[in-house]
């Protein structure tokens, strides 16, 4: 539903604070403080292309610090954000190899965060779109530091999740398990809109999205499927048109908005695709299934799944319900006819 109301990401939180079962007001704090690093972030892939020149100059004027990957400026600029602000017990990164703790001298709180603080980073250089996606938990440890079992938490159990994508505007598309809000950038006024309320994904689509480069090591169900979907069919519901750009976020966001099926299959060379579960499927699955979407890894609910490692992989197919039940079918053996027209 497109909205006309001029409401910000601040006051919409705030609004429905006492609708969510997190009406707390650090949850709000915790929210703020993350929409604050995004629109750093935000800032900082406008410039990207000028990182070297800009780069060079701020180093001899302010600090001597060497430019850095705007990945690595992303993650860092989260954990900035989030780490003083007594909210999280912990923090995972797709970008960090080990958890990240809360510094001593600041308090911990009740929420955990999982982020992947730039998504499609192979984008970057060439100006196609980018993300950052997140999710956040509640605490299962007592108190203290937070622990492993804090970050290994299935998806279902997600009080938030969402992702900004650096496109053609920045958007930040987000969840709190009722509904999903899409809110759009005014780098103007420095303030995120709510632009869309309670988004509704497409029952079905017209697009598929997959790397079918790859085409060669898949099961030979997935093979039939992808077939299946280039063919024309007599109701001209098939072929699906192929978009693929190597972001997820940006991927999934126009399988939100357009409809149809993003996959990222385990193959021969990856049996477990190369999505990582915890910092990308599970915020997508929680998104996509409260916009009304089916998410799983071929058989199994995403968000069911139970983490054993931070950084695991899983195989991912998101999008319409009735585009993912008919890859599901497919990835099973119950293979659909195949109706050609002629052309
Ligand atoms: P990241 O940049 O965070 O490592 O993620 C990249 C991911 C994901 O965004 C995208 O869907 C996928 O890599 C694309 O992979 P291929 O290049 O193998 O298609
Ligand atoms: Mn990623
Ligand atoms: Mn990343």
């Amino acid at each position: 539903m497109k909205v006309r109301k001029l409401v910000t990401i601040e006051r919409h939180i705030a609004e429905n604070q006492a609708m969510s079962p997190e009406a707390s007001g650090e949850f709000s704090r915790l929210l703020r403080d993350l929409t604050l690093a995004i629109r750093i972030i935000a800032r900082e892939v406008r410039r990207a292309g000028l990182a070297d020149i800009l780069g060079i100059t701020e180093a001899t004027n302010v600090s001597g610090d060497v430019v850095r990957k705007l990945d690595v400026f992303a993650h860092d600029t989260i954990v900035r954000a989030m780490d003083h602000g007594g909210h999280l017990c912990i923090m995972a990164s797709e970008e960090a190899e080990e958890l990240i703790h809360i510094p001593e001298q600041y308090e911990r709180g009740k929420y955990v965060l999982i982020f992947d603080p730039l998504d499609g980073s192979s984008n970057i250089d060439v100006n196609v779109t980018i993300g950052t996606i997140f999710s956040v938990y509640r605490r299962v440890s007592d108190s203290g530091d937070g622990t492993l079992e804090d970050v290994l938490q299935p998806g279902y159990k997600q009080v938030a999740a969402g992702y900004a994508c650096y496109g053609s505007s920045t958007v930040l598309v987000y969840t709190t398990g009722n509904g999903v809000d899409i809110f759009t950038y005014d780098p103007t006024v420095g303030e995120f809109f709510l632009t869309h309320e309670k988004v509704q994904i497409p029952k079905r689509g017209k697009y598929y999205s997959i790397n079918e480069g790859n085409a060669a090591y898949w099961s030979p169900e997935l093979q039939r499927y992808v077939q299946y979907l280039k063919t024309p069919s007599e109701d001209k519901q098939r072929p699906y048109k192929l978009r693929y750009v190597g972001t997820a976020v940006a991927d999934v966001h126009r399988t939100l908005l357009y409809g149809g099926i993003f996959m990222y299959p385990g193959d021969k060379k990856s049996p477990k695709g190369k999505l990582r579960l915890i910092y990308e499927a599970n915020p997508i699955a929680m998104l996509i299934e409260q916009a009304g979407g089916r998410a799983t890894d071929g058989e199994r609910r995403i968000l069911e799944i139970q983490p054993t490692e931070v950084h695991q992989r899983t195989p991912l197919f998101v999008g319409s319900p009735e585009d993912v039940l008919e890859a599901e079918a497919f990835l099973r053996g119950e293979q659909q006819p195949v109706a050609t027209v002629a052309s």
